[in-house]
Order: C-alpha cells, then structure tokens, then sequence
C-alpha cells in the first residue's frame, strides 16, 4: 500500500481516500464517488476496527461481506480496495494510542467510553499508511468527522477532510450497515429518528427556542415508536458539541436511539429560521 501512495505521489497525482468498516451501501457508494471527483486515484479501506468497539458492542456481530464489497469497489473504479489483517494493524506489543481530548467526550463518546480513541489511532494509522491528500467522511457519523478534523489539525497531518451528506432511505432513514440488524417491524419503527429530526427543525421554525422542553417532546416521539430505547438526544454546538440550551443560531441535533438490539444515530442541524 505504501510503496503503492509513494510511486503515486511522485508521479504528481492526488490521492482520495475513504476509510470503511466494509458491508458497503449506498452511503458509502456515495463517499467513493465524491471522492473520485476530487482526487486522481481513489483509495478505499476495509477494516472493522476491533479498538473502537466496546467490550459488550457488536464487534463479532458486524456485518462483512468481502467478495460483495470488492465488487461494488471494483464498479465504482476504486483504485486500490485496502483490507489490512488486524494482525497487522495490531501486533502484540502494540501500544500507542491517540485521543482528540475535548470533542470525543459528549455524545458517543460519553456513552461508547474508549470508542473515539478507537476511531483516532486507526485513522490516524490509515492515513500514515495510505497518504492520501484528502479523505471522505460522512456526516451521520458526524462527532466522528469534527474528531478527525481536530485530528489532522493538531498533528499538522495536511490531509483535508470532506464531510458528505446524509445518505438516506426513502423514507428517511440514514443509511447504515447497522440498519441490518432489523427486523422489519423494528424497521418500520426506525423512521422515528428522522421524523424526530423533522420535527424539531419544524417546531424551532415554529418558534420554539428553549432547547430543554423542546429536547423532552422529542424524546417523548421517540418513544411513542416500540422497540425504541433513547440512549441520547442532545442539542449542541456544531462546532465544540457543547450543551445549548437557547436555540438562536445553527445547533446540531444529535440523536442515538437503540431500534431492537440496533444502535442507530442521525444528526441534523436545526436552524432557527
Ligand atoms: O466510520 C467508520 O466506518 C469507522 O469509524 C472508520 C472511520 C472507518 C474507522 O474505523
């Protein structure tokens, strides 16, 4: 991979790169076309990282599909499909970590302890073995992207980081390798994040401002779902996630909601209009 970025990169051209956990779907399509549009060659990584995982999460339980995956890649024109052996990424006596202090601590990182750290070091490993000029990330994973924005920022990694949009169902569900996990009546029920979503920017666009009473009814329509279990809904500040409690500028709706045995997350920013 390496000798691979190296030869590329005297040659002068640009190198996109989109890290995975693999189990591609439309969302990470989409990551791989805009990275296409905005490099020369295109980089894409397949690893489901065992140090962002907690010990009671779904590690064993991810979704992979190896063979499925390549073919995708391979029609997209992914130039080079990375797929490291944790082995390899992780030899014994491995024991260098790195931690974006202040972002990975809200949201996720209060509930996943460890998870950020996880994300950090491996991207930080990717990027030191794929040198890519510039990376593509989703916004559904959107504390992950500020995290690894901070990231490159603070250790002068000179890789720019490029934010995608949500990619979602009909319906509104944010696309997620997650999203196999339901059933189809946990399916059904799923929609309420983006619907809560809705809701939220329609009443601020109603008026409504004080971000605590707003905050309980939407947690309130996520409950009135079954199979849903809240695990946060947190208005904050898009920049430092910290807590707002006025909405009077753009403030980040962040939500994670258990659907069945599914932990599922969505985000939008709400604008008081
Ligand atoms: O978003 C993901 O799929 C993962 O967190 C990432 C960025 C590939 C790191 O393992």
């Amino acid at each position: 991979m390496r000798a691979w970025s190296e030869r590329v990169r005297q040659d002068g051209a640009r190198i996109a790169f989109v890290p995975t956990m693999g189990y591609f779907h439309e969302g990470h399509l989409a990551l791989m076309r805009k990275a296409k549009e905005l490099a020369d060659k295109l980089v894409v990584s397949i690893f489901v990282n065992p140090i962002q995982f907690g010990p009671q999460e779904d590690f064993a339980a991810y979704p992979r599909d190896l063979n499925r995956d390549a073919r995708l890649a391979e029609e997209i024109g992914v130039d080079v499909l990375f797929v490291p052996e944790a082995q390899k990424m992780y030899p014994s006596g491995f024991q260098t970590y790195v931690e974006v202090s202040e972002l990975s601590k809200p949201l996720c990182g209060a509930r996943r302890p460890g998870h950020f750290r996880g994300v950090a070091t491996v991207c930080l490993k990717l990027f030191n073995i794929v040198k890519p000029h510039l990376a593509v990330f989703g916004l559904k994973d959107y504390q992950q992207f500020l995290v690894i924005r901070r990231l490159v920022e603070d250790l002068n990694l000179g890789i720019e980081i490029v934010g995608h949009p949500i990619v979602r169902e009909e319906d509104g569900l944010a696309m997620s390798s997650r999203n196999t996990y339901l059933s189809p009546e946990e399916r059904k029920s799923a929609t309420c994040l983006y619907k809560a979503l809705c809701l939220a920017q329609e009443k601020v666009k109603e008026g409504a401002r004080e971000a605590p009473p707003l905050k309980k009814e939407i947690e309130a329509f996520i409950l009135s779902y079954p199979y849903t279990r809240i695990d946060y809904v947190e208005f904050c500040h898009p920049e430092t996630l910290e807590p707002v409690k006025e909405i009077s500028s753009p403030t980040l709706l962040a939500l994670a909601v258990f659907v069945g045995r599914a932990r599922l997350i969505d985000n939008a920013l709400i604008k008081p209009l």
